[in-house]
């Protein structure tokens, strides 16, 4: 069988499904005419069938053959996009964030609020294994400081790994960190003064908006769209009215919404960066998550003058304990490793080195093959849950990679209360009040699909949309 046959084979019929050639309920070909009507064999058929049945366009029923299934994206309405743009405000700080982060260490019960990544994968003891392997056979006390760029070994491998995403830096352009947040800290830090205005995504990661507020700047939220990310019409606008002086964005598969900036949004982007001189912190910690062919470059690949200041790293790939980031921050290098080595001086050796050998190794690409491809299946598994259990009128984000999805409910629902109300049942959600200054997205939430799916999961989505249902007096 020719490997590409089955996918191309695949590829016609899910593009008649979406042209309507055959609708839902309808029995597909059978393999038998199949196979004799586009002369490939019969296990070319089976397989693209195969592929059809995992990627939720068909299902099989016994002894009777392939029937287009129901697909949820066209059932469950997708979130909106805020329309006003609130004037800049400082963030306060929330208590809900400590509360929401302690559970997340205390990992009791359900936890779905944290964007962290699923813990069962190999990749997982084979770092653990790395770790035991490097401390018994290498050095590391005795040594003094690592430089304050950072370990050699891991820039290179990061250096490396980041053509995937279009950006082509030699790994003397690279600082590591104590993981991104890390990273994103000491860029703002480097850019900015305390009641300085930073332009940021709205709903936006609440880590970022936290730290906004506690180097005493103020936010303003402009408003993203749940596909194509950050609106560069409004930005243009808030550009002309306020002296921003960097913008903050998670471009690809951001948190929580989980959009992506186009690429031809990505080249606009940098036009307005040059036009109006200022600098982009970007963040893309979730770009190597894609459940698409390709992944998505990053606006730094766009970026001929260093303006962009990229930040990633390993917590979303493979484990957050491993505190391992780094930040590419283009004509700003000699400002943020000096900010580090004021911060820190140097980060722990330890972690480079294991992060350096795991990435060096086949091993990390593997798990991204399957770590991509099981979230994707976790995702489709959401909305068949959601369909069936949470009102109709419920708003869905369909992020095409990354670990988390963004609810938007009828403005009725108070997503805090909801919070509360699993928290006490030990169910975990993020609520939407996080995700800006404003007070906007009350009646949103984010959750995490990237866990297994348990019956214990499970049945936490139907007690929410049980809750959801009462709140609305149903
Ligand atoms: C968009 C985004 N940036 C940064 C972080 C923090 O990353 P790290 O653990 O590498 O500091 C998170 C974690 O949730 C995130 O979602």
């Amino acid at each position: 069988m020719e490997t590409n046959l089955y996918a191309q084979l695949a590829e016609q019929l899910t593009e008649q499904i979406r042209e309507g050639v055959f609708q839902v309920g309808d029995r597909m070909p059978s393999v038998r005419e199949l196979s004799r009507r586009q002369a490939v064999s019969i296990s070319t058929v089976t397989t693209a069938y195969g592929l059809l049945e995992e990627r939720g366009w068909v299902e099989s029923r016994p002894k009777s053959g392939y029937y287009v299934r129901r697909r949820h994206e066209e059932s469950l309405a997708v979130p909106r996009q805020i329309r006003t743009m609130p004037r800049p405000r400082p963030a306060t700080t929330s208590q809900l964030v400590m509360e929401v982060q302690r559970d997340v260490a205390a990992s009791k019960g359900v936890s779905m609020s944290a964007a962290i990544p699923a813990l069962d994968f190999p990749i997982v003891k084979h770092v653990q294994r790395t770790f035991t392997q490097i401390s018994r056979t290498r050095r590391l006390l005795g040594i003094g400081y690592d430089s304050p760029e950072g370990l050699p070994e891991l820039r290179q491998q990061i250096a490396r790994r980041a053509v995937d995403a279009g950006v082509f830096v030699s790994p003397e352009a690279i600082i590591t960190t104590a993981g991104c947040q890390n990273a994103m800290a000491l860029c703002l830090r480097v850019l900015t003064q305390p009641g300085d205005i930073v332009a940021v995504e709205s709903p936006s990661y609440y880590g970022l908006l936290q730290m906004i507020e506690a180097f005493g700047l103020k936010a303003l939220e402009i408003p993203a769209n749940h596909e194509t990310g950050i609106s560069l019409e409004a930005l243009q606008l808030a550009l002309d009215k306020w002296p921003i002086k960097a913008i903050l964005s998670v471009s690809t598969f951001s948190n929580p919404l989980g959009s992506t900036i186009p690429d031809e949004r990505k080249q606009a982007l940098i036009d307005l960066l040059e036009r109006y001189d200022i600098p982009l912190v970007e963040d893309d910690i979730y770009g190597d998550l894609y459940f698409g062919e390709r992944r998505p470059r990053a606006v730094k690949a766009f970026d001929p003058d260093g303006r962009v200041l990229l930040c990633s790293s390993l917590s979303k790939t493979i484990d957050p304990q491993l505190r391992v980031g780094w930040v590419m921050p283009g004509r700003y290098f000699e400002e943020v490793v000096h900010r580090k080595f004021i911060n820190s001086i140097a980060v722990p050796s330890l972690q480079q080195m294991v992060a350096a050998e795991v990435l060096a190794q086949g091993i990390y690409e593997r798990h991204l093959r399957q770590a991509r491809e099981t979230y994707r299946q976790r995702y489709l598994r959401l909305l068949d849950l959601v369909a069936e259990y949470f009102p109709q009128e419920t708003r869905i984000s369909r992020p095409d990679g990354g670990l988390v999805a963004w609810f938007e409910l009828p403005a009725k629902v108070n997503t805090t209360e909801l919070y509360h109300r699993g928290h006490a049942e030990s169910v975990f959600i993020a609520p939407g009040e996080l995700f800006s200054v404003t007070g906007q997205y009350r009646n949103c939430f984010r959750l995490n699909y990237a866990q297994g799916w348990t019956p214990e999961r499970e049945d936490a989505i139907r007690k929410l949309g049980m809750w959801i249902k009462e709140a609305l007096g149903r």
